[in-house]
């Protein structure tokens, strides 16, 4: 009975089930019509400012919907950070015009906006419900989505989550839920050539921030997740600069695209779910000062991790920088520790070249308190090192420098 307790608490039980469709590379296009047809006839597509248009997506997508004689309606305009208010706006859309199948073509900002549509459209109250923590209303129900991934960050295209942005609450607020999954989602690395470097930057911090909130985790280990978590670690820090650099290199525009959706597609919390710790930090921070989610992630990340280093995390920091970043296994742990972070500040700060600082980016003391509060939701945060507020505003007071 002994034996069997020790196995219990090693490794959560968990479900395996990741049923997005994804169609990967350059000449996939021909599979949208039929993958659309599943559904329907009817087609909202939404877009962001403007960044399909200038690739040429746009124009190949409308003749595709179009020559297949689909009725194709269509919602641009959907901000980085997405807000509520475009969410509104798409449900009440696929109401009035009774929409079979939602296309969202973009980054994270559009796919999420676009989850959220799909579920209002099959209620009758306001979407910001299904999202305001004082109601929460459940999400049993939503229309198909479609996806055509522009930019390599969020994972949004395959996996259950949104985030939206309330201004008048000056709330940010995720949800997942299973009927928000994208049924199908087309990856094609050169829709993404066109990323500027600052984003493409963003989506590095962000896949390694989401990797980092699961692989840096109190349970005992799947060694095996461990491994392929490292393994995407490695590639994000080899392909972004690349991809910086060069932007039309399909190698590393490839890589960073695959590992943006099994970043966070469920494979790899598979028996080390947690409660995350840097993610609702930023949603606040963002939420306020509406600065790019990636970048607010690495000005955190690094400082979260020197406030959570202590005798009791240290081996984690060191299979971290031991494997990741090739640090001597042989040094004193602690220092392995912080070399370790410190090889991650190099990464963000000076390959990526992200600013690094709270004041650099326009942020001060003001919203400290208010911010630190509501990303614990007014009590702890139970993440890899349990965090109260007073933990999150010394955070906050480490990334003013
Ligand atoms: O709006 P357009 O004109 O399309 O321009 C966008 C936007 O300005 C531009 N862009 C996108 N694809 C491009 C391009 N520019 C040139 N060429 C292309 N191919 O990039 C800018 C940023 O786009 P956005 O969609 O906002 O970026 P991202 O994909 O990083 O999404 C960020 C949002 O996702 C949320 C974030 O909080 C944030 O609101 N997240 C969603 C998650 C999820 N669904 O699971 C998890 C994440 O942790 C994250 O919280
Ligand atoms: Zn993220």
């Amino acid at each position: 009975m002994q034996k069997f307790k020790h196995i219990f608490i090693m490794i959560n039980d968990f479900v395996y089930n990741i049923p997005v469709k994804v169609y990967f590379g350059k000449d996939q296009m021909k599979n949208l019509v039929p993958e659309l047809k599943k559904y329907g006839n009817r087609v909202l597509m939404t877009y962001g400012g403007g960044s399909i248009k200038k690739i040429g997506l746009y124009d190949k997508v409308v003749k595709a919907i179009k020559d297949a004689g689909m009725e194709l309606f269509e919602l641009s305009g959907i901000e980085p950070n997405p807000r509520i208010d475009s969410v509104r706006k798409g449900a009440q859309m696929c109401k009035e015009h009774n929409i079979d199948v939602l296309l969202a073509v973009g980054g994270g900002s559009t796919i999420d906006a676009t989850k959220f549509m799909a579920a209002g459209a099959c209620v009758d109250h306001d979407p910001w419900d299904f999202l305001d923590l004082s109601k929460r209303s459940p999400i049993v129900k939503a229309l198909p989505i479609v996806t055509i991934l522009t930019l390599s960050a969020t994972g949004s295209e395959m996996d259950q989550g949104g985030v939206i942005s309330n201004p008048e609450t000056k709330d940010k607020i995720g949800r997942l839920s299973p009927e928000m999954l994208p049924k199908a989602s087309f990856l094609d690395p050169t829709n993404t050539f066109t990323v500027s470097p600052y984003q493409t930057a963003c989506g590095a911090a962000d896949m390694l921030s989401h990797i980092f909130e699961v692989y840096f985790n109190n349970n005992l280990d799947l060694y095996m997740l461990d491994c392929f978590m490292e393994g995407m670690m490695k590639t994000i820090i080899k392909y972004a600069p690349i991809a910086m650099r060069e932007p039309d290199n399909y190698e590393a525009r490839a890589n960073l695209m695959w590992t943006s959706s099994w970043a966070i597609n469920g494979f790899i919390d598979g028996g080390k779910r947690q409660p995350w710790s840097c993610h609702p930090i930023e949603h606040e921070v963002s939420a306020i000062y509406d600065i790019t989610h990636g970048l607010g992630l690495a000005i955190i990340t690094p400082r979260w991790m020197e406030y959570c280093l202590d005798d009791t995390t240290v081996d984690k920091f060191v299979q971290f920088g031991v494997n990741v970043f090739g640090i001597d296994a042989k040094l004193p742990k602690m220092e392995i520790a912080h070399k370790a972070i410190d090889a991650l500040k190099d990464f963000l700060f000076n390959t990526l070249k992200l600013k690094r600082t709270f004041p650099e980016v326009g942020i001060d003391e003001t919203n400290f308190a208010i911010m630190a509060k509501k990303s614990v939701n007014g009590g702890t945060l139970n993440g890899f090192k349990p965090l109260q507020q007073k933990d999150v505003e010394k955070i906050f007071e480490m990334c003013m420098k």
